[in-house]
């Protein structure tokens, strides 16, 4: 028996020898460097014992492992520094494939890049099928392609089509799928995992290679024309500028056919430029402050299990669904039945959809409970209010509920535009009331602002933080202000591009600048999803607190009832939920579109930070990537102003004022911020 830090291995009286991975202190195995190399001396030491065969296998109950160390990124400085690191590992997992005896990944749970690569490296894989199985190879999400031999050893073990699609799509597979795609050679009872590993150990069978099919289309005559295919098909999704890591891994393929030494090699330097670029170190950034969004939550899980909606509109009805979904006892109230059964028949059909098993799909819509007199209020936990945007209405309501409210529940509202010192004004305990701002829709989208009053009480806002944790979304918490901080810095993006509209430049080719920028829909087909009325109140509330101009277009459009997507009108004409582009012939939108429409956010970005609606910039560019889609790659609106440098920026802002107007005033924060 040895052991490191790491490791231990244990070699049986079968002469089996048994490698458990067991990562001191964390709950989760990553492949860090000292993992890798306490690896190498337990392979040395199997080779030298020399028995049947090693199980490898995690000592986690979480899973095999969640890939390599993602901290360790940020030190490789220079893609030669990075070469060698990669290299080093190439050769650890090498060591592996060439032992004197087979060798088995027992999976349970996940296994994840690097650790799906070390798997890959063995002789055979077995998945526990207790339906938690999850084997992806998902480093394109942060800017990089597998760097362990995985570009190679996947396609050499399931084929080119079924290992492009686990590389460019980075999701995971779950057990059927590896079982198809033979990534697994079995799938086996999850308490039975050890035995079957050891019984294939004792009697190996040939180790499984790429299906014929494959193999053909690996030939080098062949590849170019599938590699021109896949190609084709990532430019529809992504562009090589923006996301260089899976044109990357079809161009290794292409060139090196998953074959002999110059694959690893190519793939060392491949994935080691990578992982200097400002691609991926943008999206690295975006992995951690996701974990710190996450991390807001607390340690203490949330004890919420009752919630209590009020107003089973757009948004009310969907909140109330999706808390239902997350497991919690849901009781929804609106004026009366009517209204509420809509939003019931809504959520019924999305936990089908969603849930896929109807067994689970009915229990979720048994939590959900029609409350019309709003019997259960003093049982819940946590209250959310989304009913009319008006102040008045939700006073009126407050003053109602207070009073039946159990003691230490949460008094959330979903209000978008009114001050939450506005609401509490009027309560008995005016420091309970905090605002838990969804956006819609709200199954799609992951953020969730906590809006904290000057009196909201600090445990009110961290229990909050926690429920939104439970719900399995990402919490922001910010300061009521005007439009918080993602409508905030949203609009003054649609309104320019209206702007830009009204002066004559084709919508297409306004959404084709915000699109080749990197934001996942132009800004115009932004406002027909999201409705044209609901763009119209935040612009107007917006205008009205910073004395700005909206655009006549968009009150003219709103009284037409043209409210976009959803009346099947807007800026665009909507079929079967689809805008219809107009060409635009030969036109090409200005040369200073781009800045046009980006840096009023940027601008707007550096208001909120300077007025503190909003901590930090990390917390900023977080909310911004979160909710409003911005282009991932680039980090965020404050992380691209640094990337570009912030003295550039100002300067462009300048420019723009003098052609433009008032409305591209380089903020005060320019100056007084550290940026
Ligand atoms: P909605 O108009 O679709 O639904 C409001 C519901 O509240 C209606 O069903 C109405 O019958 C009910 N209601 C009104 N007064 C009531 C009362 N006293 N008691 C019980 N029910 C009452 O409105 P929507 O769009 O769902 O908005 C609700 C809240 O969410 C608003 O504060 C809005 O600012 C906010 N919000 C809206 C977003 C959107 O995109 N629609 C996004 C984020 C927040």
């Amino acid at each position: 028996m040895a052991e490191t830090g790491n490791w231990s291995l244990d070699i049986d009286t079968d002469r089996v020898a048994w490698l458990v991975f067991d990562a001191p202190g964390a709950s989760v195995n990553v492949l860090s460097s000292a993992a890798l190399r306490e690896l190498a001396s337990c392979l040395g030491e199997v080779a030298a014992k020399r028995p049947l065969g090693v199980v490898l296998r995690s000592g986690k109950a979480s899973g095999f492992i969640a890939g390599a160390d993602i901290k360790e990124f940020q030190s490789m400085t220079t893609p030669e520094a990075g070469f060698e690191v990669v290299r080093a590992a190439q050769a650890i997992l090498q060591q592996l494939q060439d032992l004197p005896c087979p060798s088995v990944a027992a999976i349970k749970g996940f296994a994840l890049g690097g650790g799906l690569e070390l798997a890959l490296a063995c002789t055979y894989r077995i998945g526990a099928d207790d339906g938690r199985l999850s084997l992806g190879l998902p480093e394109v999400q942060l800017g990089i392609h597998p760097g362990f031999g995985g570009t190679v050893r996947a396609v050499r073990l399931i084929g080119v089509r079924a290992a492009m699609d686990l590389m460019l799509k980075g999701k995971p597979c779950n057990a059927a799928r590896a079982l198809a795609t033979g990534l697994v050679d079995q799938l086996v009872p999850a308490d039975e995992l050890a035995t079957r590993a050891k019984l294939l150990l004792q009697n190996p069978p040939p180790p499984k290679v790429a299906p014929l099919t494959d193999r053909l289309l690996n030939l080098a005559f062949v590849r170019p024309f599938i590699a021109r295919r896949l190609v084709a098909a990532l430019r529809q999704k992504v562009m090589p500028e923006h996301y260089p890591a899976p044109y990357a891994v079809v161009d290794l393929w292409h060139h090196y056919g998953a074959a002999g030494a110059h694959s690893y090699v190519a793939e060392a330097r491949s994935i080691a430029g990578l992982i200097c670029s400002p691609t991926s170190r943008n999206l690295v950034r975006v992995f951690m402050l996701q974990d710190r969004l996450k991390g807001l939550g607390g340690t203490t899980p949330s004890g919420v299990k009752h919630v209590h909606v009020i107003g089973a509109g757009v948004m009310g009805g969907d909140i109330a669904a999706w808390s239902a979904l997350r497991g919690m006892t849901v009781t929804l109230q609106d004026r009366n039945d009517e209204i509420i059964r809509p939003a019931l028949e809504r959520a019924r059909t999305f936990f089908g959809r969603r849930l896929k098993d109807p067994q689970a799909a009915a229990a979720a819509f048994g939590r959900l409970k029609m409350d019309a007199a709003g019997e259960a209020v003093s049982d819940a936990d946590v209250v959310i209010e989304a009913i009319f945007e008006s102040v008045e209405a939700k006073r009126a309501l407050y003053a109602e509920l207070e009073p039946r409210l159990k003691p230490g529940a949460i008094l959330a509202t979903n209000t978008s535009s009114i001050t939450i010192e506005t609401l509490c004004e009027n309560l008995a305990a005016p420091d309970r009331l905090v605002g838990i701002h969804f956006f819609n829709p709200v199954a799609q989208m992951q953020l969730v602002e906590i809006v904290k009053g000057t009196r909201t009480r600090g445990d009110v806002v961290q229990s909050a933080l926690s429920f939104t944790r439970k719900l399995d979304k990402l919490p922001l918490p910010c300061r009521s202000a005007p439009g918080f901080v993602v409508n905030r810095i949203l609009m003054p993006y649609i309104n320019e591009a209206i702007f830009a509209l009204q002066d004559g430049i084709p919508a297409v080719l306004i959404d084709k600048a915000g699109t080749h920028f990197g934001m996942p829909m132009g800004p115009i087909e932004l406002a027909d999803v999201v409705g044209l009325d609901v763009c119209l109140h935040v612009g107007r509330v917006l205008a009205d607190a910073f004395h700005r101009q909206a655009p006549e277009i968009l009150s003219s459009l709103v009284e037409q009832k043209k409210y976009g997507r959803k009346s099947g009108q807007g800026f665009y004409s909507w079929v079967d939920g689809k805008a219809v582009r107009p060409g635009v012939g030969g036109a090409a939108a200005p040369a200073d579109l781009e800045d046009r429409l980006m840096l009023p956010m940027v601008n707007e970005a550096v208001a909120c930070l300077r007025e503190q609606v909003i901590e930090d910039a990390d917390l900023l560019d977080a909310g911004a990537i979160f909710a409003t889609g911005f282009a991932p790659f680039r980090g965020g609106p404050l992380q691209y102003a640094r990337q570009r440098g912030t003295a550039q920026v100002r300067r462009r802002l300048a420019e723009l004022e003098k052609q433009y107007g008032e409305r591209f005033r380089p903020d005060a924060g320019w100056d007084l911020l550290p940026l």
